[in-house]
């Protein structure tokens, strides 16, 4: 006998519309459903049916067991409409071939080679701040990341198209976000297609330039464009799907840190003393990024609170049978990364920022209830680059600078990742 997927109606459904607007976000909301019904819950909304699920097992399942019976591509999504033929929605074959072309050019080895350009991007945009007027470090780490992003895998300076480009990047990162899309994909979408048109002309530009000019071909770019099996339609699509999800999440895990840590000034105090006493006021190095071991917690605990992906979601290609229950083919699967990493069955205080949860000799995470990079053979392909680029940033950052918070409310926002709204203002001197 298989058993009814629960529903949040009556009771769950009260007091999770009380915990949503509480928090202004719908992330309260699930953490309710979560409490009430379990691990496995349906989301059903008009025109939009999905099943959500929580927690290790649910973790582990959708990223390692079940995972043959999933897939990452859904034909008419918006996240599959932008990126075409993206590594990020693809499946089996065509997947795994389009991961190993990429794979060296985000490999540890290269890592290395970036780090001049992680600080010196920083230098770039600090330049631009000024004692006395505040920033908003959601907009200020966007523009370190995407100069990062662009220099490191593409081999280009962005500095002079990033004030032109900004609008349809945001345009684009809205597509892609949750919103009334979901309910009628028929309704308009304002802005986008002018948006779309001017980031393809510019990547395919850029693509025809290199190929003019191939030069050395070490970065992600010059490798694709090396690639006989690559015409450019498919270098475009890789291209934007390492542009998108490799600068909207290191923007959102780094505006939240900077967050987080105005939030506790002690615990600021002691990242910078860590930072002064193994880098100095020299730029960082390499080698360096493994001796700053707060630094890591405060980053580890950041990804915790707020993983800038928050679920992960999937379609089922076969009926799945978990914990019971049967999810019929195609169905929209999600997994909550947010949920998890919050469940007090697992996490002392869940809501407190600890970052000494990570310190060496405490315990470790019971596996698959720490996600932030996904897991199984599909986690992130950018997570070592990530962190590295997390810590020099905020290294060069902290070296230069004292922040202090300014006391506005900041929300959770579902966009394309989790994002501190309406912004992350911050005093510098
Ligand atoms: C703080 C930064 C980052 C976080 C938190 C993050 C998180 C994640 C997560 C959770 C997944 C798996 C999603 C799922 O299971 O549905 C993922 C996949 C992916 N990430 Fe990241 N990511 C980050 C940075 C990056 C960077 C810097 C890049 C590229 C330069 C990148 C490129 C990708 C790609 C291409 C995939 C799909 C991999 C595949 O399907 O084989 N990410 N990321």
């Amino acid at each position: 006998m298989t058993l009814s997927i629960p529903s949040p109606t009556g009771l769950p459904g009260l007091l999770a519309l009380r915990q949503m607007w509480r928090e202004r976000s719908v992330l309260g909301a699930l953490r309710v459903f979560y409490r009430e019904l379990g691990p496995i819950f349906r989301l059903t909304l008009p025109g939009f049916n999905a099943v959500m699920l929580v927690g290790p097992e649910a973790a582990r399942f959708v990223l390692v067991s079940g995972r043959g019976d999933l897939r990452w591509r859904m034909e008419g999504d918006p996240v599959t409409a932008l990126l075409r033929h993206g590594v990020l929605v693809e499946d089996g074959e065509r997947h795994d071939t389009l991961r190993r072309s990429m794979n060296p050019a985000l490999h540890k080895q290269m890592l290395q080679t970036y780090v001049e350009s992680m600080w010196r991007s920083t230098d770039h945009v600090m330049a631009g701040w000024k004692a006395g007027t505040p920033v908003d470090m959601l907009v200020e780490m966007r523009r370190v990341a995407l100069l990062i992003l662009l220099d490191t895998l593409f081999k280009v300076d962005f500095s002079p198209d990033m004030d032109r480009l900004w609008q349809a990047i945001l345009k684009t990162l809205n597509y892609i976000s949750p919103g009334v899309w979901m309910f009628s994909k028929r309704l308009p979408r304002p802005g986008y297609t002018d948006a779309l048109r001017q980031m393809d002309a510019y990547l395919y530009a850029l693509i025809q330039r290199r190929r003019a000019n191939l030069g050395e071909a070490t970065d992600l770019l010059g490798m694709l464009i090396s690639d006989p099996n690559m015409d450019d339609h498919l270098i475009r699509d890789q291209l934007l799907t390492m542009l998108i999800a490799g600068h909207d999440t290191s923007t959102a895990l780094l505006s939240w840190t900077l967050y987080l840590l105005g939030q506790h000034p002690d615990v600021m105090a002691k990242a910078r003393e860590e930072v002064q006493a193994v880098i100095g006021d020299q730029p960082p190095q390499f080698e360096q990024m493994h001796s700053l071991p707060l630094l890591d917690q405060i980053i580890d605990e950041s990804l915790r609170l707020y993983p800038p992906i928050h679920l992960g979601s999937r379609l089922a290609a076969q009926d799945l049978s978990f914990n019971g229950y049967t999810i019929p083919t195609g169905t929209r699967v999600l997994y909550s990364i947010y949920v998890t990493q919050r469940m007090p069955e697992y996490w002392d205080a869940p809501d407190e920022f600890r970052p000494e949860r990570f310190a060496s000799g405490a315990p470790k995470p019971v596996p698959y209830t720490y996600l932030p990079f996904g897991g199984g053979p599909r986690n992130c392909i950018g997570a070592a680059y990530a962190q590295v680029e997390a810590k020099v940033i905020l290294a060069r950052i902290l070296q230069q600078h004292r922040l202090t918070l300014l006391p506005r409310r900041v929300h959770a926002h579902m966009g394309a990742t989790l994002e501190p709204r309406p912004g992350v203002w911050m005093g510098v001197d």
